[in-house]
């Protein structure tokens, strides 16, 4: 009899198991990534857009040129044309439109008999990539949001084993649970028919067990001393946090990616921050600044595969980064249509990260161009940060370690034989490491 429940119990055990990991396979295979029309590469096939093409075209608007997303299969539906008469027309559009082409002149004529410039040089392998940016299914804003889980199609490979390693774990754990409850239960009902009450030998072993360990003075003068350490660890580590603004993100009025523009667009921190060279503060750049670039950049295109899950998982979508830069058109009254300033602006007001107190000194020129330390020994790795945040304490202490540890570099700059000069005329100090030099006098960084 006790033979059979536990031959049941065994086979419900590996049943449900292989439910489990069935169904799980099912969804791992589930995510196959979605078939792409095109033979073409989408990445080589942007960058030949943006270099010959984003003059004149759009993926989804009206330039001087029609919107091009989905081309060929737009053209191939609608006017029954092939590869070979986009190839053609890509190469020479002109050439077509003279030897009398009927498509080729009726957009001729609709845009106004404007010329699209010839490619002889491209290669049909060029304009494959080229039509494969195009084809690029633009990544659907609605759908995603709900979609987040596993079906976006933009899933890693990287996500994908990670899902895998996870899911291996959650059933060997589930496996090994139940196991424990079948052994547990067994051992119980052995216990059982030798006789034996487990309710009071439990319940005799925990209780010798602590009073052991009360009437052993020594442990317990142990212990108490190591929870009051551990105790007075937290509270001194959480007192030195008050007034500290580490790690600090304040949401900005504009979404402004340091990520996307110095990190994926590698910008300099200096065509911005131009100021952090020669003066005290660093500065936020001006939007015009910002219109150099935006006035032809009017929509976010990101990596034609669409956004990554981490990004949708916030909202990052093309369509959200595309409205920021319309917010920043609204500031500086830009007007997309007629490319002109409509004169109505609106200030920005960037929520300022980094603060010292006002009884203290901070010159930047003297970090970055007389020491020549990088902005991100200070500011962390800003060229990863979506939005930017507070990277080391600014305490004093910190002022202070790197003050003592890092010598003054003097030979090879030019900045320094000026600046030395002056600060060793004004405080009488000529040695040569930031500390030595007077990097530790209260005067220097305190009013
Ligand atoms: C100097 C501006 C200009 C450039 C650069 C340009 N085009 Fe065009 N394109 C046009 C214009 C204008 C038209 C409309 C037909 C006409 O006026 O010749 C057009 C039409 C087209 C069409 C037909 C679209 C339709 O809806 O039927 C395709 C396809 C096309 N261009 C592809 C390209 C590709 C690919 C590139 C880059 C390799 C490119 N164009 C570069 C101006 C340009
Ligand atoms: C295209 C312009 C641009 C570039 C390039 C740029 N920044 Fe910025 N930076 C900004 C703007 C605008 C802000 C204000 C908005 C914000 O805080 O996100 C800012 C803010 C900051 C802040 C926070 C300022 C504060 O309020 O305390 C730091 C630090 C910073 N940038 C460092 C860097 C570093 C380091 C680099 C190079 C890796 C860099 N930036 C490149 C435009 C730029
Ligand atoms: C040197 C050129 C350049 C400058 C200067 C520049 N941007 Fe950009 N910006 C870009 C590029 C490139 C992209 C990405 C476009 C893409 O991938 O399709 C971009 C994208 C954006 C986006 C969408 C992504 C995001 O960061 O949220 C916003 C908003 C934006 N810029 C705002 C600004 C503001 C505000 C400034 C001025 C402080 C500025 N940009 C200065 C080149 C520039
Ligand atoms: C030695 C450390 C250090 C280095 C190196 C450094 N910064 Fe800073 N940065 C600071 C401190 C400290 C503040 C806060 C200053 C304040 O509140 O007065 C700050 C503030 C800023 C701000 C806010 C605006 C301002 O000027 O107060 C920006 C922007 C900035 N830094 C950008 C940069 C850039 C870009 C570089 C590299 C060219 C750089 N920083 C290099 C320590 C540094
Ligand atoms: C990453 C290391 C580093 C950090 C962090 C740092 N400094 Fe410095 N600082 C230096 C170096 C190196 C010099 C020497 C520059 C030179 O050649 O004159 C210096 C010089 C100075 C000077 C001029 C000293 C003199 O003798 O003229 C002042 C003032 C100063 N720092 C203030 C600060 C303050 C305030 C902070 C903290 C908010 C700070 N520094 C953080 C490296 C650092
Ligand atoms: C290398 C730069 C530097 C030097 C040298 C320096 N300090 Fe400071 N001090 C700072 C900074 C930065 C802060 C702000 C710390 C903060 O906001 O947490 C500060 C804060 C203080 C405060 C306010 C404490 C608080 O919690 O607000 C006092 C008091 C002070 N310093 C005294 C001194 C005295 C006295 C000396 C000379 C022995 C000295 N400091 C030298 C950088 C310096």
């Amino acid at each position: 009899m006790k033979k059979v429940i536990y031959r049941n119990q065994i086979s419900k055990v590996l049943g449900i198991s292989l439910v489990v990991f069935l169904l799980f396979s099912i969804s791992i295979f589930a995510q196959d990534e979605p078939a792409t029309g095109s033979s073409g590469d989408p990445v080589k096939g942007k960058t030949l857009f943006n270099q010959n093409c984003a003059a004149c075209h759009s993926l989804t608007r009206k330039m001087t040129g029609p919107p091009l997303a989905n081309i060929e299969s737009r053209l191939s539906e609608d006017e029954g044309l092939d590869r070979e008469w986009l190839n053609a027309w890509i190469k020479n559009s002109a050439g077509m439109i003279k030897s009398g082409d009927a498509y080729g002149n009726k957009i001729y004529t609709e845009y106004a008999q404007a010329p699209m410039t010839a490619f002889p040089t491209l290669s049909d392998t060029d304009i494959d990539d080229i039509l494969a940016y195009t084809a690029a299914p633009p990544p659907a804003p609605v759908a995603v949001a709900v979609t987040v889980d596993s079906k976006d199609g933009s899933a890693k490979s990287s996500d994908i084993t990670n899902e895998l390693i996870l899911g291996a774990l959650i059933v060997v754990f589930a496996l090994l649970i139940m196991m424990l409850i079948l052994v547990k239960k067994t051992l119980k009902r052995f216990a059982i028919a030798k006789g034996v009450d487990l309710d009071e030998a439990y319940a005799g072993k925990g209780l010798s067990l602590w009073k052991a360990f009360v009437q052993n003075q020594f442990l317990v003068l142990v212990t108490s001393i190591f929870l009051l350490l551990a105790a007075a660890y937290f509270a001194f580590g959480w007192m030195m946090q008050v007034g500290i603004d580490q790690g600090y993100e304040p949401i900005q009025p504009i979404h402004y990616s340091h990520k996307i523009h110095a990190g994926d667009n590698k910008i300099e921190c200096k065509y911005c921050h131009s100021s952090a060279r020669v003066s005290k503060q660093s500065g936020i750049p001006s939007l015009n600044v910002c219109m150099n670039c935006h006035k032809s950049i009017y929509e976010y295109q990101g990596n034609p595969e669409g956004p990554t899950k981490e990004d949708l998982a916030n909202g990052y979508t093309n369509e959200f980064y595309t409205g920021e830069i319309q917010k920043l058109y609204k500031a500086v009254g830009w007007d997309e249509e007629n490319q002109k300033y409509t004169g109505e602006t609106q200030p920005v007001e960037w929520v300022q990260v980094h603060n010292l107190p006002d009884l203290v000194y901070f010159d930047h020129s003297q970090h970055v161009s007389v020491a020549e330390i990088e902005c991100q020994t200070c500011h962390g790795p800003v060229e990863e940060m979506e939005i930017v945040s507070q990277y080391s304490p600014l305490t004093m202490g910190w002022c202070i370690n790197c003050h003592k540890e890092t010598n003054v570099k003097v030979e090879g700059n030019e900045y320094y034989t000026k600046i030395h000069e002056e600060l060793s005329k004004k405080y009488g100090v000529d040695q040569l490491t930031a500390a030595q030099m007077g990097g530790l006098e209260c005067g220097k960084c305190h009013y």
